[in-house]
């Protein structure tokens, strides 16, 4: 039902099913009636009805400033017959406190300013209902209260300051930013929201299109210099009404920035740039610098130099230096004043990054460097870096090796000196000629010490000792056989006793300390003036090595112990040099197999001979082990106890320690060793030294002898000394403890005292010896065959 209506007030057609009637009179007059629905209201006479609400949407004024209410309306029911029975009620937004309803009549007023920015419409509900009987007289209808919109509210940028850039030179009409104002005002009322924009400071730079915002430059690339002007602030204005007068504005400031683009070339601010540079300066070492301008920044200034002509143009090299973009000039090859004083170069400049299109350089590009090079007063200077002599090692003193030359490379060329470095040589085996500067011997050379000798030659200039320089001469000894060959080491062998003729018993070979060219050869040879020539032959094995081989069966040591064989070596070179080189051989015995069994005592002692030095050695340690022991034996003595009771008066008064600690096993005076000798001996025997001993406390033991026959010596031993002791009338006041050490008689091993034994080894008879087996026979010979020797 309700919806029924609803859908009526807003069509502004009244089609009423209810029963009631209404006559709207504030609306539209409708004259139409309707007949309704049958079945829905039985029992009620159905009619046509006058239509009773009626009314559109009320509208008021936004920011209504008048003094009194605002009228808004009138609502009017048919049923009001002007009596005053009815009552008028207002419910909905605002209703009571913003809207008001003359109760009687229907007039509606808002009571207070309304801001449609704030809320645009109301929605309210009225009813009319019987003052008396509080009874509803029509339903309860909804109706809205709209605001109309007035222009109360400028234009709002979003940002109040906008920054933006854009590179310069660019065409008219770049883009640069877009700027947008809002309004808050009613955009589909009116024109109070329609904004346009417009540029009210930055011309004639940039211009802004009026309805988007996108503000753009204005002038040619030729006008947007950054190098004449960076910064730009414009300021634009945005006016609602579509920009009529009186039209609210709003504006927003943009820092517009030109961006640098590489529309200017580098040049040099000067035609003509000159350095000067010693001749001395090394190769690579910078000469100079030059700086082109360039009125761009960043990327866009970077530069790059080249030399492109003159005739210094292998010589000098330029390169930049990324931090300052200056040009270095430097020399790549070394400068002789002497030859050239000054060199020209054309240096060009140009930039990194390609240049734009309406780039516009003033300078020039190239200019033109001059470099004077300076003399230096420069030290003499070899013909050579060094020198490589060769000299026999036997030059006579005084001989020349070889010469140095060096030449003053300045204008002046004053003479040059020589001299040697006397710390590269030494021991003065050379001199130079201080003026000619060649190189004498002037000490004897030996290979064989020192085959190279390198020493460095300063040459000065005649005028200024300080202007040297050096140069190192390297002087090798050439090899004269001025060496014997001798033995590689010394050789001693054995020859045995019974042998075979022919047998080698000794491979020899020899060193010499020359250096023939074609390595060594030696020959060796048994030395004819040898007195034991028959004896042994020498085989030279033709590889620089050679056999000693004998030339009997049987040598016997009794008659010759030790050969001395005398070999000749000689090297192949000339002059011919040679030595004797010894070989001792001792003639021993051997077994079956040829292994040595013994040799002769003279050949043995030789062999185990020590040096005299080792000897001394064996000497001071014995003397020294000697005094270690007499040290010790003089350190005991001093230790020695002192007596724990002095005297016998003294014995209350004093305090007797007890915490002595014995000396060990060797400290003999620390107990009594004889108490243990003896087998007898009993503990309870032991007297105490730190007490006299009393009879009455301590009588003394009678020790029970037991009875056996394997100790009857020893009981009478005892015995005998007990009444030894017991008759003494030296003997101490108080019991001491008498020890009797016994050795029994009766040993099978004899005393091992040497000093019973006193034959000698010449009576000795070796007899028995060959009783001992094979093993001994040889000494059964040796010794038995000697004593048939002297015996026959
Ligand atoms: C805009 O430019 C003005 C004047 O050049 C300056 O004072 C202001 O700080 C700039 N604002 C911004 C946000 O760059
Ligand atoms: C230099 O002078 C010495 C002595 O007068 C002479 O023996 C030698 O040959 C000279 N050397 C040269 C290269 O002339
Ligand atoms: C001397 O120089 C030579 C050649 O350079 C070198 O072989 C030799 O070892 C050097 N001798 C000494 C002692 O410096
Ligand atoms: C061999 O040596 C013995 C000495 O044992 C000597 O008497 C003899 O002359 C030597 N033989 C020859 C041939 O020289």
């Amino acid at each position: 039902m309700r919806t029924c209506l609803l859908a009526l007030l807003w069509a502004s057609l009244s089609h009423c099913v209810d029963a009631m009637f209404l006559t709207g009179r504030t609306g539209v007059e409708t004259g139409r009636e309707e007949m309704i629905g049958d079945g829905a209201r039985e029992g009620k006479l159905l009619r046509r009805f006058k239509r009773g609400w009626m009314w559109n949407q009320f509208f008021l004024q936004e920011e209504y400033t008048g003094s009194d209410k605002q009228y808004i309306g009138k609502l009017q029911s048919d049923m009001d017959k002007g009596d005053g029975t009815l009552k008028y009620i207002l419910t909905g937004d605002g209703a009571g406190d913003i809207f008001t309803i003359d109760e009687s009549n229907g007039d509606l007023h808002a009571n207070k300013r309304l801001d449609r920015e704030e809320k645009a419409f109301y929605t309210l509900r009225a009813t009319v209902v019987n003052r008396n009987t509080g009874k509803k007289l029509e339903p309860e209808t909804e109706f809205i209260v709209k605001l109309h919109d007035i222009n109360d509210n400028e234009p709002k940028f979003a940002k109040e300051v906008y920054t933006a850039s854009v590179p310069e030179s660019s065409v008219i009409g770049t883009s640069v930013t877009q700027v947008t104002a809002t309004d808050a005002d009613d955009s589909m009322y009116g024109n109070s929201a329609k904004l346009r924009y417009s540029i009210s400071q930055g011309h004639p730079y940039f211009s802004v299109d009026p309805d988007t915002g996108v503000i753009r430059t204005a002038l040619g690339p030729g006008e947007m210099d950054r190098e004449k002007r960076e910064h730009y602030q414009v300021v634009i204005e945005a006016k609602d009404m579509a920009g009529q007068r009186g039209g609210l504005t709003g504006t927003t400031a943009v820092n517009i920035t030109l961006t640098d683009v590489n529309d200017n070339a580098p040049g040099f601010s000067q035609n003509m740039y000159q350095f000067s540079v010693p001749e001395s300066i090394k190769a690579g070492h910078p000469v100079g610098r030059i700086k082109a301008v360039d009125k761009d920044i960043g990327k866009n200034a970077e530069m790059s130099y080249s030399v492109v002509s003159g005739d210094g143009l292998d010589i000098f090299d330029v390169n930049t230096d990324r931090n300052t973009q200056e040009g270095v000039i430097t020399v790549l090859k070394p400068l002789d004043y002497e030859k050239t004083m000054s060199y020209t170069l054309e240096i060009q400049v140009q930039n990194v990054q390609a240049l734009h299109t309406h780039s516009q350089g003033t300078l020039p590009t190239i200019a033109t460097v001059r470099i004077d090079v300076e003399d230096v007063d420069e030290p003499p200077l070899f013909e050579r870096a060094s020198y490589l002599m060769e000299v026999k090692e036997d030059a006579a003193l005084g001989a020349v090796v070889g010469s140095v030359r060096a030449m003053d490379p300045d204008r002046t060329n004053s003479p040059v000196r020589y001299s040697i470095d006397r710390r590269t040589d030494l021991d003065r085996h050379f001199n130079v000629h201080s003026g000619n500067g060649s190189i004498f011997i002037t000490r004897p050379l030996d290979r064989e010490e020192a085959d190279w000798h390198n020493i460095s030659v300063i040459a000065t200039e005649f005028n200024k000792p300080l202007q040297a320089s050096r140069v190192p001469v390297y002087i090798r000894l050439l090899d004269v056989n001025d060496n014997a060959p001798m033995f590689a080491s010394f050789y001693e062998t054995f020859v045995c006793e019974k042998t075979k003729a022919g047998q080698k018993i000794q491979m020899v070979s020899a060193v010499d300390a020359d250096d023939p060219v074609g390595g060594h050869k030696f020959f060796f040879s048994l030395d004819t003036e040898g007195v034991y020539r028959g004896n042994f032959t020498v085989r030279d094995n033709g590889d620089n090595t050679a056999s000693i081989l004998t030339r009997r069966s049987s040598y016997n040591p009794l008659h010759k112990s030790v050969y001395l064989v005398p070999v000749v070596i000689t090297d192949g070179d000339f002059p011919m040099q040679s030595s004797t080189g010894t070989l001792t051989v001792r003639v021993c015995t051997c077994d079956r197999e040829g292994n040595m069994e013994l040799c002769n005592a003279e050949a043995q002692t030789s062999s185990a001979g020590l040096s005299t030095g080792a000897l001394v050695a064996i000497l001071l340690c014995v003397i020294i082990l000697l005094m270690i022991v007499v040290l010790f034996a003089a350190l005991k003595r001093q230790k020695k106890k002192e007596p724990l009771i002095i005297s016998k008066e003294d014995v209350r008064d004093n305090v007797v320690s007890y915490n002595d600690e014995g000396g060990g096993e060797e400290d003999t005076q620390a107990f009594d060793i004889g108490a243990l000798r003896n087998p007898e001996a009993m503990e309870e025997s032991k007297q105490r030294r730190d007490i006299i001993p009393s009879d009455t406390l301590y009588p003394p033991l009678r020790r029970t002898a037991i009875p056996s026959q394997d100790n009857a010596d020893v009981r009478e031993f005892i015995n005998q000394r007990v009444v030894d002791n017991d008759s003494n009338p030296t003997a101490p006041p108080y019991d001491s403890l008498a020890t009797y050490a016994y050795e029994g008689a009766g040993s099978v091993a004899e005393s091992l005292s040497s000093l019973g034994s006193a034959s000698s080894e010449g009576d000795q008879d070796y007899n028995y010896l060959s009783d001992w087996g094979p093993r001994f026979r040889k000494l059964a010979d040796m010794y038995g065959a000697e004593d048939s020797d002297r015996d026959s």
